[in-house]
């Protein structure tokens, strides 16, 4: 089992570690369809009224990001729901629906269900999926694979990634050809996605050789309580940043919108919580910055994800993790992977079993 850890100590911190080659063949493996060579199957992208997304787990918040980019890129109304409720909700779908399936193993009973629920009422069915020849892929019209390669960690990490790269592109692809982008801005906007494994594997290199994440874990493996807060596509980040404590190092944590602290939150801060802040640049920096303040004077301790040259940011936080700048909507790929490492070593730290954390399982087969 060492060997195939290949030299790690967990599969967990080996598939974050991989993170850089997961996004880079989940882009080249995509980019047939992306650059038309060939159709996607079964996809006529102008007959789409709305996308609804059904997932569980970190891929349902891989949908939320993905909201996002469907809604700016291609211009389509997005409803993310998870797929247990979904199933039971009587969701409005036509054959003017597309489905799409976010789901690693393509085999979460949960979300089969909710896939075969839209069928019955029409809708065109996509997977974005991460296993050959599993339920999901046999059951959809159409599959997008992420090329992330096996993940054995029960905590999901390089399938998460590699679904917002897919999903990107699927934005990217649905807009060109609705009209609703020009070719010369998907060019510019996957240029830029190119650049993340870089970016990503820059962060990881830095880590490796400093231990900055590492050294922020040990001041606070023996924590009770964590709030995360982002906003805009790095709010669904703050949910992820939380499960990911939760699943492997059984800490209390929570994810928010850090505009919707006030109404609730707010109560929670004292000394004793480490308050973890999404603050990377773009259209939300000044709006989180300000949600700092707030938090700084009820003497939160602070731990900022920040770009390079944040002085606003650098002033208020109490620890920093520098990750590289990229494009707002690429941020969430990016700044997943500090998140994903926080929770390791806090995990490692307390000594729980990180790959095989107790009452969990790698997927979810029966409901
Ligand atoms: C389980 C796993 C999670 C995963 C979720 C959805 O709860 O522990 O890591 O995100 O299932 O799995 P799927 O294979 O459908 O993406």
């Amino acid at each position: 089992a060492q060997a195939e850890k290949g030299g790690y100590k967990h599969f967990m911190i080996k598939e974050i570690y991989e993170q850089p080659r997961a996004v880079s063949d989940t882009i080249s493996g995509n980019m047939a369809w992306f650059k038309g060579d060939v159709p996607l199957e079964g996809i006529d992208p102008t007959s789409f009224e709305r996308i609804q997304i059904v997932a569980c787990g970190t891929s349902f918040h891989a949908g939320l990001i993905a909201k996002f980019f469907f809604e700016n890129f291609s211009q389509i109304l997005t409803e993310v729901d998870y797929a247990s409720e979904y199933r039971y909700r009587n969701p409005v779908v036509n054959g003017k629906t597309l489905v799409i399936a976010i789901t690693q193993s393509g085999e979460t009973a949960d979300t089969l269900a909710a896939m075969r629920l839209a069928r019955k009422k029409g809708a065109k069915l996509l997977a974005v999926c991460n296993v050959i020849g599993s339920t999901a892929t046999r059951e959809a019209d159409t599959v997008i694979y992420t090329y992330a390669g096996p993940e054995i960690s029960v905590a999901s990490t390089k399938a998460f990634t590699t679904q917002l790269t897919a999903l990107y592109m699927l934005s990217l692809w649905l807009g060109r050809e609705n009209g609703v982008l020009k070719e010369e801005e998907v060019n510019a906007r996957f240029s830029q996605l190119m650049e993340v494994p870089s970016k990503i594997e820059y962060f990881l290199g830095r880590e490796k050789k400093e231990g900055n994440v590492k050294n922020i874990a040990l001041e606070f493996y023996r924590s009770k309580d964590a709030l995360y807060l982002g906003r805009h596509v790095n709010y669904p980040i703050a949910l992820e940043g939380a499960l990911k404590l939760k699943e492997i190092s059984y800490i209390h944590a929570e994810g928010y919108p850090s505009g919707e602290m006030k109404h609730g939150p707010i109560a929670l801060i004292d000394e004793s919580v480490p308050v973890i802040f999404i603050a990377t640049k773009g259209s939300v920096y000044e709006k989180v910055v300000s949600n700092m303040e707030e938090v700084k004077a009820r003497k939160g301790k602070i731990i900022a994800l920040l770009n390079p040259s944040s002085p606003e940011v650098e002033r208020i936080s109490d620890f920093k993790i520098e990750v590289p700048e990229v494009d707002e909507f690429l941020s969430p790929i990016v700044n997943v992977v500090p998140l994903q490492l926080f929770a390791y070593y806090i995990a490692d730290f307390l000594g729980y079993d990180v790959d095989q954390p107790r009452n969990l399982a790698k997927s979810v087969t029966v409901e």
